[in-house]
């Protein structure tokens, strides 16, 4: 018998596991052993760093064409340079602006002691739908009275495009959404990730810069029967054009002589015209006639909430029962998505919302960032015409929104950013919200020398 068979047969199991531990620690066969182990796999984790990455074959994606212009403007140095790239309002001064009634609304968040974290549901905070169908079908919409609309919380205006998207890709027959040439950027994107077929109809004349109507009513007319189309609400981006309230009746009679869905993009709400109301009006008269639409709102540029990711969906249903069935399927399409919305944003524009004072304060404050933009729009014109700058420029004055669909082409953008460090997007789209009566000349002499110089 050996000692080691012995010790362990006349010992208890802990004493043999003692014993068992000295052993390994002791015999130079055992420690040989799990030390080349050891060794062994310290070796092949070091020839795995060795290896190449799993995913080295990812190539380099180029960056996003609207907010790679601020990526380029961060990294120029000089001290006059101008970035009218970005959709975001900036004031005089030139800084972004957090609205008084944005601090106020805060503030009163924070005070309230009560307020907790919990998750919100998965369609989000139901006063916030409820006060931004209000505002966007208006007060006394039969629609609403009728419990014909369904409105869920969702991550600011392209969140609320993507699950309006996705419902469509799901329960809608017709997978065939026609959009505007040009449009924002993301719209193609977002709608075919979505899983619905993208097309164009026409909208933009660049002879006149302006609305080619009868483009418009032609690829409209010829559109698949059903299928959606998405509109602009107002301040059409990028071009600044948008449909006068006769053609708007047009539009309208023809999406609904041929069955189509409207989707409305409502990204500008108040701050085309400076008022609520009259930007909602293209969204009104599809509602007013008794049909169906979709609508993605954002609060991103009216009340300055950008980052906070605030806006919603709506669908205008012919009745309550499918509307409530209707939004039974939005859940199933957010939950996997984001499970449910942030609580903060929404928070803040329900209390604006819900209180008259903070209501008419936040009014008179979108109203004045309407008001500089236009103010900007008439600044630059006059600057283009007082140097006498070849060209018709009057377009400037009669777009609207935060942007000017300048004409200027992709030769002389990046002339202006290289000679004048003006930085905007390369099709020629300058943010009029960036601008500033000081930085109007430095712009005015810019676009003079970019048509004097460069073909
Ligand atoms: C036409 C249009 N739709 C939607 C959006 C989405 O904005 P956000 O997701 O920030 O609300 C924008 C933003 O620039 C826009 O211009």
């Amino acid at each position: 018998m050996n000692t080691r068979a012995s010790a362990s047969s006349s010992s208890s199991p802990s004493d043999r596991r003692l014993s068992a531990l000295a052993r390994h620690l002791s015999s130079p066969s055992d420690a040989g052993s799990r030390g080349g182990g050891l060794s062994r796999s310290l070796a092949s984790s070091s020839s795995l760093a060795g290896r190449e990455s799993v995913f080295s074959h990812v190539t380099r994606a180029p960056e996003d064409p609207i907010l790679g212009v601020t990526v380029a403007f961060n990294k120029d140095p000089s001290p006059v340079k101008l970035n009218l790239g970005v959709g975001a309002y900036r004031t005089e001064e030139g800084k972004p602006l957090v609205l008084n009634v944005v601090r106020q609304a805060e503030q009163q968040l924070i005070n309230d002691r009560a307020r907790v974290k919990e998750y919100l549901p998965i369609v989000g905070l139901a006063e916030f739908n409820k006060l931004s169908a209000k505002l966007i079908f208006g007060a006394d919409s039969p629609a609403i009275l009728e419990n014909r609309v369904t409105t869920v919380q969702c991550l600011s205006g392209t969140g609320s495009l993507r699950v309006g998207g996705e419902f469509l890709a799901r329960h809608y027959h017709q997978h065939t959404i026609y959009i505007p040439k040009p449009t924002w950027g993301n719209h193609l994107k977002v709608f075919t990730l979505a899983g619905l077929s993208v097309k164009y109809y026409r909208y933009y004349d660049p002879a006149t810069r302006g609305l080619d109507f009868q483009g418009l009513l032609e690829d409209l007319g010829s559109a698949q029967l059903g299928a959606v189309v998405l509109l602009h609400a107002c301040a059409h981006n990028p071009t600044g054009v948008d449909p006068t309230l006769q053609q708007w009746e047009q539009i309208r009679q023809l999406i609904r002589s041929r069955r189509l869905l409207p989707f409305f993009d409502s990204a500008y709400q108040g701050f085309a015209s400076g008022s609520l109301d009259a930007d909602a009006q293209s969204i009104r008269s599809f509602v007013a006639d008794g049909g169906e639409c979709l609508v993605a709102q954002s609060y991103a540029k009216n009340m300055g909430l950008y980052g906070e990711r605030v806006g919603a969906l709506s669908i205008v249903c012919r009745t309550a029962d499918v509307a409530s069935r209707v939004e039974s399927q939005l859940k199933l399409v957010i939950r996997p998505m984001y499970s449910n919305p942030p609580i903060h944003g929404a928070s803040i524009v329900a209390a604006i919302l819900r209180d008259r004072e903070m209501y008419n304060e936040w009014t008179i404050e979108l109203k004045a960032m309407a008001d500089r933009i236009i103010s900007m729009r008439h600044q630059l014109f006059d600057a283009l015409r007082a140097r006498g700058t070849p060209g018709d420029w009057s377009h400037i004055i009669k777009q609207i929104g935060m942007f000017t669909f300048t004409g200027l082409n992709s030769q002389q953008v990046a002339f202006m950013t290289k000679e004048y460090h003006i930085y905007m997007t390369s099709d020629g789209r300058i943010s009029m919200a960036g601008l500033s009566s000081k930085t109007v000349p430095h712009l005015a002499d810019a676009i003079h020398a970019a048509v004097t110089r460069v073909v």
